[in-house]
C-alpha cells in the first residue's frame, strides 16, 4: 500500500509542483485533494515550462491517472484553458522529449474529475471581490478566483457539483435555484445580477466538453490503494493556510494539511503511508496575515528578486523572510511528516550568515508554538539564531556531499529543530536538480 501525501509545509508556493512531477513518474495515480485554481504549480521539463492551477502536476507522465478529487472546487473555464494549453505544449512542443507511451498511446496521463467536486462560477469570483472590498483594511488578499465563495456554497449546501453540472437538465434546474439566491446577494452588495440564459449557455458548452472526464473517482482511488498501487496525493497551498489550523482568518477556505487528503479523495487515515512536507530554505507568504520573520529590508527584496518570488497565479510579489522553525515545527506536527523536502537552498547562497527563528517572544514572555489567534501571532517577535551562510552554485549538486558544508549544516539544523529528517533537497527548478537524501522515507519504505 505505497501511498504518499505531499503537502506545503509553510504558506504555499514551496515548489510542490516540481516534486509532484519528479515523484509522479513513480506513481500510478496522482490525486489533487483540495483548493482550486488559486494554486499555481510550475513544472520545468527541458526548455518547456508548464503552469498548472487545477490539473495535478503528475499529468506529464503518460502512465499516470491524474485525478481532481472531491475536495476541490473547479473552474470549468480555467480547467479547459489549462487542459488545451498542456495538450498543445506536450504533444507539439518543440522540445518535447518525452517518449511515446506504447501501452497508453499517449504522451499525457489520463485525466479524471470527481463528480463530487464543486463548480466555481463567475458569481463566486464577483462575490470574492465584493467580500474583499467589504473587509476594507482587513482584507485577506485572496487570489480573486472565487474560492472562498465556492466553498461557502458547498458548506451552505448551495453548491453545484461536477456530477450535476455535466447533466444538462440537472444543471439547468440547480442553476435556476441557486442563481435566484445569488442574484439577491449580488444586488445587496449593489452589483448587477447575473443573467441566467447567458451563464447557462456559456457553462453548458464547458460542461459538454468536460463530461467525458467526470466520474465517481472515490472507488478508483480506493481500489488503487487496496491493490497496492502507488498513489500520490497532491496538496495545494500550505498547511499554515489551512482553514482550521492556519492563521485564521488569513487562510484559504479548504484543508491543505495532510488530513485533507482523506477528506478530499475518499480514503481513510490508515491508508496514508508517508507524508512529505515541502518547505523553502527561507519563508514567503502572499496576501495578508501574520508573518513574524518577514524582512522589510534589502535582504527581503534581494530574496524576492533573486528567487523570482512572484505569484504563479496572480503575479503578486511575495512577502519574503527568514526561515521560521517554530512555524515549521507546528506544520510538522499538524501533518505527522515522514520527511522534509527542502527547496530553494540555491537561492540563499551568497550570504555570509543566515538567520532562522527558533522561538518567539510576546509581551515579555517566551513562546515556542504558533498561537491560534492571528492578532496574537501578529505581535510575536522572532528570536533568531544566526548560522554560517554558504556560497557557490549549488545547482550542480546531485548528492549531499556536493553541497557546501555550511548548507549541509543548515539542513541538519532544520532536521534537529523540527525532529523530522530531510528526505529530499531541491537545488534548482529542473527535474534532475534534486538530491534524494532518504528515498526510504518517500513511499513508506516500499
Ligand atoms: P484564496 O484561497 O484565493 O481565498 O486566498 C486566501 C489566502 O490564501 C490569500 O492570502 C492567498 O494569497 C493565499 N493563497 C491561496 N492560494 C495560494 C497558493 O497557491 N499559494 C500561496 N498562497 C495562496
Amino acid at each position: 500500500m505505497p501511498t504518499l501525501v505531499i503537502i506545503g509545509a509553510q504558506w504555499g508556493d514551496e515548489a510542490k509542483g516540481k516534486l509532484v512531477d519528479v515523484l509522479g513518474e513513480q506513481s500510478d495515480l496522482v490525486v489533487r485533494y483540495s483548493g482550486g485554481n488559486n494554486a499555481g504549480h510550475t513544472v520545468i521539463v527541458g526548455d518547456e515550462e508548464y503552469k498548472f492551477h487545477l490539473i495535478p502536476a503528475g499529468i506529464l507522465h503518460p502512465n499516470v491517472t491524474a485525478i481532481l478529487g472531491s475536495g476541490m472546487v473547479v473552474c470549468p473555464k480555467g480547467l479547459l484553458e489549462e487542459f488545451d494549453r498542456t495538450v498543445a505544449q506536450r504533444t507539439f512542443g518543440p522540445t518535447d522529449n518525452s517518449p511515446w507511451d506504447e501501452k497508453t498511446q499517449r504522451k499525457l496521463g489520463e485525466l479524471k474529475i470527481s463528480s463530487a467536486a464543486h463548480v466555481v462560477f463567475p458569481y463566486h469570483r464577483m462575490l470574492d471581490n465584493l467580500e474583499e472590498e467589504a473587509r476594507g483594511a482587513n482584507k485577506i488578499g485572496t487570489t480573486s478566483r472565487g474560492i472562498g465563495p465556492a466553498y461557502q456554497d458547498k458548506v451552505a449546501r448551495f453548491g453545484i457539483r461536477m456530477g450535476e453540472f455535466v447533466r444538462p437538465e440537472a444543471f439547468r434546474t440547480r442553476l435556476k435555484e441557486v442563481l435566484t439566491y445569488k442574484n439577491r446577494l449580488l444586488e445587496m452588495f449593489g452589483s448587477s445580477p447575473v443573467d441566467f440564459t447567458s451563464l447557462y449557455d456559456e457553462y453548458s458548452a464547458y460542461a459538454e466538453r468536460l463530461a467525458p472526464f467526470v466520474c465517481d473517482t472515490e472507488p478508483i482511488v480506493q481500489d488503487a490503494v487496496a491493490a497496492g498501487k502507488r498513489v500520490l496525493f497532491e496538496g495545494a497551498q500550505g498547511a499554515l493556510l489551512d482553514l482550521d489550523s492556519g492563521t485564521y482568518p488569513y487562510v484559504t477556505s479548504s484543508h491543505p494539511v495532510a488530513g485533507g487528503a482523506c477528506l478530499g479523495t475518499g480514503i481513510g487515515p490508515r491508508d496514508i503511508d508517508s507524508v512529505l512536507g515541502v518547505c523553502k530554505a527561507y519563508a514567503t507568504r502572499v496576501g495578508s496575515g501574520p508573518f513574524p520573520t518577514e524582512l522589510h529590508d534589502d535582504i527581503g527584496e534581494w530574496i524576492r528578486q533573486h528567487g523570482k518570488e512572484f505569484g504563479t497565479t496572480t503575479g503578486r510579489g511575495r512577502r519574503c523572510g527568514w526561515l521560521d522553525l517554530v512555524a515549521l515545527r507546528h506544520s510538522c506536527r499538524l501533518n505527522s511528516l515522514s520527511g522534509l523536502v527542502v527547496t530553494r537552498l540555491d537561492i540563499l547562497a551568497g550570504f555570509d550568515t543566515v538567520k532562522v527563528a527558533t522561538g518567539y517572544r510576546v509581551g515579555g514572555e517566551s513562546l515556542n508554538y504558533v498561537p491560534a489567534e492571528a492578532d496574537v501571532f501578529a505581535q510575536v517577535e522572532p528570536v533568531y539564531e544566526t548560522l554560517p551562510g554558504w556560497s557557490g552554485n549549488l545547482r550542480t549538486a546531485r548528492k549531499l556531499e556536493d553541497l557546501p558544508s555550511e548548507a549541509r549544516a543548515y539542513l541538519d539544523y532544520m532536521a534537529e529543530a523540527t525532529g523530522v529528517p530531510v528526505a529530499v533537497v531541491s537545488v534548482g527548478p529542473a527535474r534532475d536538480e534534486t538530491i534524494m537524501v532518504r528515498p526510504d522515507l518517500i513511499w513508506g519504505g516500499t
